[in-house]
């Protein structure tokens, strides 16, 4: 009788034992999707985030990398987090305009002067205020990640606005780029990053607006003759999870996988700045794409049509922002 008493306690110990067991917990996977390429600022955040969280929270936490729009592409990715079939994403600050009309800011041409008078504004409580600016519809930034000033790639040489006039240009999916474009009378086209190089390869378009690194990465200057250094507008990205999954991480696990990003987000923006002038050089030296600087008075012009697109998204993104924004530059 004492035997099989002392049995029973053993095995009821024993499954305690085993629920308990971390081996024997899945752990927490994220799923991060992107559209670009491993070798980009964005690719290189994402996989080293994955390697910190698997150094820190091995057991715990898993991180998945799905690059190059393999899992979603931006316009579906979003919603997929609302439904739980993906963790993290990194968005250009241009698609988020179905969720807010707020970080259309980021999209004003000419708004900033440079990469650290973005950060300025970023790191601002304004700037911070908008990583909250889509939490009614359940989503919550994490941080904001460069990529860099956008470049106007295209099969003519644009020199002064009047160049791009009657000419199609792929856009993101945003209503102020299309403004943009609009106010130098050419033809803005929502299109999907996937679809660029093809796009622009059987010349269905005439050009798109993308950052060194991604017209490198995704071989744009191979099939666009003329790329003008114009660092007419910001490319970044805002990495963003949803908040029902965000808030069910345990606190503990939360603060680890945040300051993983937060390191992570700190070497990608080291990585922007760097493919920004390593990238440049690598198309200079291809020698397929020629690059036009624009002197003063031509860039003069450039801004000149395109900045009344402020007053025109004045009313949506506010005033005050827009305001706030600009004098980030010194
Ligand atoms: C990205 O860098 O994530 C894509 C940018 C684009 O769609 O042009």
């Amino acid at each position: 009788m004492y035997r099989k008493i002392c049995l029973s306690f053993a095995a009821v110990a024993l499954s305690t034992a085993l629920l308990a067991a971390p081996a024997f917990s899945k752990p927490t996977v994220i799923k991060f999707s992107h559209v670009v390429a491993e070798n980009t600022p964005k690719g290189q955040m994402a996989n080293k985030f994955r390697d910190l969280v698997k150094e820190r929270l091995a057991g715990k936490v898993e991180v998945e990398v799905y690059p190059n729009s393999q899992l979603f592409g931006d316009n579906k990715v979003l919603e997929a987090m609302l439904l739980g079939d993906v963790q993290m994403a990194a968005p250009a600050l241009s698609k988020y305009s179905r969720y807010t009309k707020k970080l259309q800011l980021f999209d004003l041409p000419f708004l900033f002067a440079d990469m650290a008078s973005v950060d300025r504004f970023q790191q601002s409580d304004k700037g911070k205020a908008l990583l909250n600016s889509i939490s009614e519809k359940g989503l919550i930034g994490l941080g904001y990640l460069h990529n860099g000033m956008k470049q106007l790639s295209s099969s003519k040489p644009l020199k002064v606005p009047a160049d791009a006039k009657g000419l199609k240009f792929r856009i993101m999916s945003s209503d102020v780029l299309a403004a943009q474009f609009k106010a130098v009378h050419a033809t803005p086209l929502k299109k999907p990053f996937s679809e660029v190089f093809t796009l622009l390869q059987t010349k269905a378009i005439d050009g798109q607006e993308n950052t060194w690194s991604n017209i490198y990465s995704k071989k744009f200057f191979e099939v666009q003759p003329f790329i003008t250094e114009s660092n007419h507008g910001l490319l970044d990205y805002m990495v963003v999870t949803s908040i029902e999954f965000w808030d069910g991480l345990p606190q503990d696990v939360r603060l680890e996988v945040k300051k993983a990003l937060d390191e992570a987000i700190a070497f990608g923006n080291k990585v922007a700045a760097e493919k920004s002038l390593a990238d440049k050089q690598k198309i200079i030296d291809s020698k397929r794409s020629e690059i036009i600087s624009l002197n003063a008075d031509e860039r003069t012009q450039w801004v000149e049509v395109m900045k009344p697109v402020w007053k025109e998204f004045e009313g949506e993104v506010g005033k005050d922002l827009i305001e706030a924004a600009y004098n980030s530059n010194q």
